[in-house]
């Protein structure tokens, strides 16, 4: 029975999480590697549930009870009661093999880990594990509060049981738990960033102008936001990034990424997170 999480990564995706595992009644430890930041992201939490209080879609009472359940911390061995663990830390192969190594030594004998990765392998992840068998993928989508999916990706020695508790408790976050293989980029990002690309390269090549490249997905195949505004939310870096990985895993040139998106991360144009992407954020 799961009863406290621990959030590692307190960004965009970690905040998220803690906050759909505190509206689930988990008692929430969200750590980062300065107190500071888990502090913020409980103040945006804060915000975020206020705007929902304005909106009469929950009481002040209740959104107060929802952040008292989540605990900032800036170690790892606040983590030796948790059940299970999720990490949401920056997509980077060393050091989501650096925080697995860590919380196996700081946590209890059966403390599931599940990694909120959104390219690595799980099979590779779970070999930095003293027991690969309590490892899987749990893949949210941002924004974590609205988007109901998490991918639920089976490494090649979860256990079932493993993998039975996480889709529990997707499930018990109000989410819609989907069973992916583990491969480069699992489902939705195999099909969502390919597609990305491909607007920037239809952009460089004359297509169609920035705007109207992305009302032609709004309009025409009823997507919320356009390709291009998409990336901006999503980070250029992190495109960029899984295409990256699909493109060395897969081997196909259909997945190069396309020049503009590595010119634009080589400035700094990251997106919303950086005031400047496809779109202008100032
Ligand atoms: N955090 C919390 N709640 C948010 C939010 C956020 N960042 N953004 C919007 N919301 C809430 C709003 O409060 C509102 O709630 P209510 O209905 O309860 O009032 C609701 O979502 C709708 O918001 P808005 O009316 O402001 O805006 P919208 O209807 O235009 O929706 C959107 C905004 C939810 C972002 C929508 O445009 C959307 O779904 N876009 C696509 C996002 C997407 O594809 N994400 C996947 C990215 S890929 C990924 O995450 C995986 C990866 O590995 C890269």
């Amino acid at each position: 029975m799961i009863r406290h999480i621990g959030v590692i990564g307190s960004g965009t995706m970690g905040a998220g999480i803690a906050q759909v595992a505190g509206a689930a009644q988990f008692d929430v430890t969200l750590v980062d590697v300065d107190i500071e930041r888990p502090r913020q992201a409980i103040q945006r939490i804060r915000g975020a549930l206020d705007r929902q209080v304005d909106k009469g879609k929950m009481t002040s009472e209740e959104a107060s009870a929802l952040v008292s359940r989540i605990t900032p911390s800036a170690t790892t061995s606040d983590l030796a009661a948790a059940d299970l663990v999720i990490e949401a830390v920056f997509e980077d192969l060393e050091t989501k093999l650096a925080v697995i190594a860590e919380v196996c030594q700081t946590t209890g004998e059966g403390t599931l880990y599940a990694t909120n990765t959104s390219s690595i392998s799980i099979t590779r992840l779970a070999a930095a594990h003293t027991r690969p068998e309590l490892v899987a993928g749990m893949h949210f989508f941002n924004p974590v509060p609205v988007l109901p999916l998490v991918e639920i990706v089976r490494g090649e020695l979860s256990a079932d049981r493993t993998i039975e508790v996480i889709r529990q408790v997707a499930g018990q976050m109000g989410k819609t738990p989907v069973d992916v293989a583990d491969v480069p980029g699992f489902a939705v990002n195999r099909l969502l960033i390919p597609m990305i690309n491909e607007a920037v390269v239809c952009l460089e090549t004359g297509v169609a102008g920035r705007d109207a490249l992305d009302a032609t997905m709004k309009l025409g195949a009823a997507h919320p936001m356009g390709p291009l505004e998409l990336a901006d939310l999503i980070g250029l870096d992190v495109v960029l990034s899984i295409m990256e990985v699909l493109h060395r895993d897969l081997g196909e040139d259909k997945y190069r990424p396309a020049v503009t998106l590595r010119r634009m991360v080589a400035a700094g144009k990251l997106g919303r997170k950086s005031g400047e992407g496809f779109y202008d954020y100032v």
